[in-house]
C-alpha cells in the first residue's frame, strides 16, 4: 500500500513527486544577496535525499529586505543565473524547487542568530534603515519608518520583478512570505498596521498590500506554475490575527490564484508560540477547511507515522519538513522506508518513482 506522503500532488502544471517537502530555512551564506555553494551542496543534499519540494529559503526582492546582510535575493539577473545552477541540479534528482519571496519590513537588517550580537545591524556594520507599515518597533529592533503609498507601489513592483527572475532560474513554484512578523504580514496584523489610510484599519484595508503582490506575483508568473502563500494563521497574542481573520484572508486570496496556503505561525511578537508536536496541524486544518485551498502543515512534525497521520486525518495536503531535515537531510528516504512506501533503487525506469535514491548512494538504502 502506497503512503499518502508518497503519493504525488499535482499543482496546475506541476505534478510534485511526493509530499513531503522542504521547509524554507535562511542559511545565511550569502554575500550581496547571491545564492553561493553552501546553497547547493545543502539544498543539493535534499533533493537527493528524496523531498519532493525544497522551498529555498526566504530571498528578499530587495536589499534592504534582507533579514540579514548575509541573505539570499532575486532583485537582480547575476542572482536568478545562480541560482539556475542549484535548481538545475535539484531538478536532475527528480526534485522540484520553489522560492520563497519576502520582504523582512521592520524585522530587517538584523545579526545572524549566531552572531555574538543580536537585534538591529548598525549602518556603519553593513546595516540599513528599516520600514513597516507603521513607525513601531518590534520588540528588541529598531524603529521602523512607516511606508508611504508610492513606496509601497514600489515593493508591489519588486515582488513582481523577482518573480520574472524566478521564472528565468526555473523555479517551479513561487511562494510569498507573508508570515513570521515580515512585511505583509506585519500590515495584516493590527498589532503592527496602525495606518489610516486604506492599508490600515479594517481587514479588508490590511489585506490590501497582500492582495496586490499576489496579484502582481500570478501576472508575472507562468499560467502552468504554481503559487504559494505562507501564513502566520495567529499572531497568538491578545488583539493580534486570529484564525478566523486568517481563514477570511486565504479565502480571499484563493480567488486570486493562489494555489497552496503553507500554514505556520506568529512571529510578530516575541517568544508568542506554544511550541509542541505537531503544534500548527490544527491551524492547516481551520485553514483548508475555511478556505477550499490545499495546504501544508509544519511545525515540529518528526516521526514518518506522525507526518503521514497529518494527511490521512485530512489536516494538510503535504507536510514540511525544518530543523529534522537539517540534522538528517535523507528523511524522505528513511520515512518511506519505515512507512513501507516503495522507493526507487537508481534504475533507469525509477524516473517515475514517489522518492529515489541516487544510483550513487543505492548501497546505502535502507532495504
Ligand atoms: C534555521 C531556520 C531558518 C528558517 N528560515 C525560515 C525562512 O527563511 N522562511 C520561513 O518561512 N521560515 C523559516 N524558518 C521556519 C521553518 O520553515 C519552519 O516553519 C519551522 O522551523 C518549524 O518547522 P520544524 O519544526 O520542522 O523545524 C526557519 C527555521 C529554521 C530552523
Amino acid at each position: 500500500m502506497t503512503s499518502r506522503l508518497f503519493q504525488p500532488l499535482t499543482l496546475r502544471g506541476l505534478t510534485l513527486r511526493n509530499r513531503v517537502w522542504l521547509a524554507p530555512m535562511c542559511q545565511y551564506s550569502s554575500t550581496d544577496g547571491m545564492p553561493s555553494d553552501w546553497h547547493l551542496v545543502h539544498l543539493g543534499a535534499r533533493a537527493a535525499g528524496g523531498f519532493g519540494l525544497l522551498l529555498v529559503e526566504a530571498t528578499a526582492v530587495v536589499p534592504e529586505g534582507r533579514i540579514t546582510p548575509q541573505d539570499t535575493g532575486l532583485w537582480n539577473d547575476a542572482q536568478a543565473t545562480a541560482w539556475a545552477r542549484v535548481v538545475d541540479f535539484a531538478h536532475a534528482r527528480g526534485a522540484a524547487v520553489g522560492v520563497q519571496l519576502a520582504h523582512a519590513g521592520r524585522k530587517a537588517s538584523t545579526f545572524r542568530p549566531w552572531d555574538a550580537r543580536h537585534g538591529t545591524v548598525p549602518p556603519e556594520d553593513g546595516g540599513w534603515p528599516t520600514v513597516g507599515p507603521s513607525a513601531l518597533a518590534f520588540e528588541g529592533y529598531v524603529e521602523p519608518a512607516a511606508l508611504t503609498p508610492e513606496q509601497l507601489d514600489g515593493v508591489v513592483d519588486a515582488f513582481a520583478a523577482a518573480t520574472h527572475r524566478a521564472h528565468a532560474a526555473g523555479f517551479d513554484v513561487v511562494e510569498v512570505h507573508a508570515a513570521h512578523g515580515y512585511l505583509l504580514h506585519q500590515f495584516l496584523s493590527p498589532l503592527s498596521n496602525r495606518r489610516t489610510d486604506e492599508y490600515g484599519g479594517s481587514l479588508e484595508n490590511r489585506v490590501r498590500l497582500l492582495e496586490r503582490v499576489v496579484v502582481a506575483v500570478r501576472a508575472a508568473w507562468p499560467e502552468r506554475k504554481p503559487v504559494m502563500v505562507r501564513v502566520s494563521a495567529t499572531d497568538w497574542a491578545d488583539g493580534g490575527l486570529t484564525v478566523e481573520d486568517v481563514v477570511e484572508v486565504t479565502r480571499r486570496l484563493a480567488g486570486l490564484g493562489v494555489d497552496l496556503v503553507d500554514v505556520s505561525s506568529g512571529g510578530n511578537v516575541a517568544g508568542a508560540i506554544p511550541v509542541g508536536p505537531g503544534y500548527q496541524v490544527p491551524l492547516a486544518r481551520a485553514v483548508r477547511e475555511g478556505s477550499g485551498l490545499p495546504v501544508s502543515a509544519v511545525g515540529l512534525l518528526t516521526s514518518a507515522e506522525q507526518a503521514e497521520q497529518v494527511l490521512v486525518d485530512g489536516a494538510a495536503d503535504a507536510v514540511m519538513i525544518g530543523r529534522l531535515a537539517l540534522r538528517d537531510p535523507m528523511w524522505p528516504l528513511r520515512a518511506a522506508h519505515e512507512l513501507g512506501a516503495d522507493a526507487g533503487h537508481g534504475m533507469p525506469d525509477d524516473a517515475e518513482a514517489s522518492v529515489v535514491w541516487q544510483p550513487q548512494y543505492v548501497r546505502g538504502a535502507w532495504r
